[in-house]
C-alpha cells in the first residue's frame, strides 16, 4: 500500500508512539484487503462496549500517548448512575465502566454512548468517508445516508479516529457499492417489526448488496430502515442495501445495479417472514418476567408509541427502554418519562443489551423484546426472549408474568 509522507511519518513514529501503533494496525488491515492507499476520514464511531478486551486495547493506545485526530462518538456500555442506584454493580463492574469512560475521554472521544449516532450526535452527509463500527450503524450509514464506511471493528475504528485515515477498500470503492442481488419482496411488510423479519432473511439472500424491490418506498420510516439494516447485518453480514426510491444511491432499480445484471435473484415470501416469526416465538411466551426495548436504541417516536400502549395497558413486570441520553433529556423535560414510570417502564441511557455485567443477573428469566438482535445477544448469557412486535410485548407485560 502506498502511503503519503505524512502517513509514513506517522507509521515511523514521528507523530508519537500512539499514532504509530494505530497506523500499524490500519496498514495491516489495508495490506490484508489489498488497499492501494489510505484516505482521510471526517467522522468515526467506536463500538467501545465496556468489555475488558476493548478497554484493554483503548488503554494501550492512550498509554502510548494517542489522542484522536477525529473525535469519535462511542457505543453504549452501561449507565453507572442507573445500575449503581439499582444495586446491580459490584466494585469490579463499576470500575470497568468507570475506566472505560476515563480512557475514551483521555483519547478525546465524544462520550455519547448511543448506538444510533446517525440520528443525533454524529450524522454523516452523503458521500462522506467515515470509520463507523457497530453492526446496526455501519449498514445504516452506508445505505440510508449514502456515506461510506467499512464494517469497522471497535479497534480499527479507534485507530482510524486516532490517525484520521482508513485504508481504501470495500465499501469505500464505487464498484463495490452497486447492487448484486435482486430481492423481490412478495410479502406484506408494513411496520418496523416486519422490516426486522425481512432483515432476518439475510441467510436466504446471501452475501452481496441486496436491492429490495416491491416495497412501498414512500411509506418507509426511519425505524423500518433501522430494523432492516440491523437484522440484515446480524443474519447476513450485509454492509449495504438499496431500496429503489427510498435510499440515496438507488433512485431507480437500474441506478441501484449501475446498469449491470444482478448476480442472483431471490424472492422473499410471506411464508419466509412467518417462518422467521415462528422461530422467534418458539417455546414462548408462557411466562414473561420483563420486557426489553431499544436494540438499536429507541427513537423518540418509538418511546412515544410505547408510552401510548402502556397508558392503556400498564406493565406489571419491568419494561426497560434503552435509548440515547438526548432522548431521555427531552422525555424528562416534557413529562414523558414520568408518565412511563407511572406505567411501569424505565428509560435507560448509555446502555447496550449485550452487557452481561448488568443483564447477566437475568439469567434463567423469560423476557420479551421487539428486537431479534436483542434476543440473539441475551441468549448468550442465559436469558430467553420471546420476540414480537412492541404491541405484543407490552400486552404480555400487562399480564404480570403470564404470557398467552
Ligand atoms: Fe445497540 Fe447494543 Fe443492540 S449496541 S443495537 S443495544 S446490541
Amino acid at each position: 500500500m502506498e502511503l503519503t509522507k505524512q502517513q509514513q511519518d506517522m507509521l515511523d513514529g514521528r507523530y508519537g508512539a500512539g499514532k504509530a501503533k494505530a497506523m500499524q494496525v490500519l496498514k495491516a488491515v489495508g495490506d490484508g484487503f489489498r488497499a492501494a492507499r489510505m484516505v482521510p476520514i471526517t467522522r468515526a464511531h467506536v463500538a467501545l462496549s465496556a468489555q475488558e478486551a476493548d478497554t484493554w486495547f483503548a488503554r494501550k493506545m492512550r498509554d502510548a500517548g494517542a489522542v484522536c485526530a477525529v473525535a469519535p462518538t462511542v457505543n453504549p456500555g452501561y449507565c453507572l448512575a442507573y445500575f449503581e442506584r439499582a444495586g446491580v454493580l459490584d466494585e469490579k463492574k463499576s470500575a470497568l465502566m468507570r475506566e472505560t469512560h476515563e480512557v475514551y475521554r483521555d483519547l478525546g472521544a465524544n462520550l455519547t454512548y448511543s448506538c444510533t449516532p446517525y440520528l443525533f450526535g454524529n450524522i454523516p452527509r452523503y458521500g462522506e468517508i467515515v470509520a463507523f463500527s457497530e453492526t446496526s450503524v455501519s449498514v445504516y450509514v452506508n445505505s440510508v445516508l449514502g456515506a461510506r464506511t467499512n464494517r469497522e471493528s471497535s479497534a480499527s475504528a479507534l485507530c482510524a479516529a486516532i490517525t484520521g485515515f482508513v485504508p481504501e477498500y470495500g465499501m469505500l470503492l464505487d464498484g463495490n457499492r452497486l447492487g448484486t442481488v435482486r430481492v423481490t419482496v412478495e410479502a406484506d411488510v408494513r411496520d418496523a417489526f416486519d422490516y426486522s423479519l425481512l432483515g432476518l432473511c439475510g441467510g436466504k439472500i446471501g452475501r452481496g448488496v441486496p436491492v429490495f424491490c416491491g416495497l412501498g418506498a414512500q411509506d418507509i420510516s426511519t425505524e423500518m430502515l433501522m430494523g432492516l439494516g440491523a437484522q440484515l447485518n446480524v443474519s447476513g453480514v450485509t454492509e449495504l442495501f438499496h431500496i429503489p426510491g427510498a435510499t440515496p444511491d438507488a433512485r431507480t432499480e437500474e441506478d441501484a445495479f449501475g446498469g449491470r445484471t444482478p448476480e442472483r435473484c431471490v424472492t422473499i415470501t410471506q411464508a419466509d417472514l412467518e417462518q422467521q416469526s415462528q422461530q422467534l416465538l418458539s417455546g414462548a411466551p408462557d411466562r414473561v418476567d420483563f420486557v426489553m426495548l431499544g436494540c438499536p436504541h429507541y427513537t423518540y417516536e418509538q418511546i412515544v408509541e410505547a408510552a401510548r400502549l402502556l397508558e392503556t395497558t400498564p406493565a406489571r413486570v419491568p419494561v426497560w427502554i434503552l435509548t440515547s441520553a438526548a432522548n431521555i433529556a427531552l422525555a424528562r423535560s416534557n413529562g414523558l418519562e414520568a408518565l412511563l414510570e407511572r406505567c411501569g417502564a424505565h428509560l435507560i441511557a448509555d446502555t447496550c443489551v449485550d452487557e452481561s455485567a448488568v443483564w447477566g443477573r437475568l439469567a434463567g428469566q423469560h423476557g420479551a423484546t421487539d428486537s431479534p438482535k436483542c434476543a440473539y445477544y441475551m441468549r448468550a448469557f442465559g436469558v430467553q426472549n420471546a420476540v414480537s412486535r412492541v404491541e405484543d410485548c407490552i400486552r404480555w407485560a400487562g399480564k404480570g408474568g403470564r404470557g398467552e
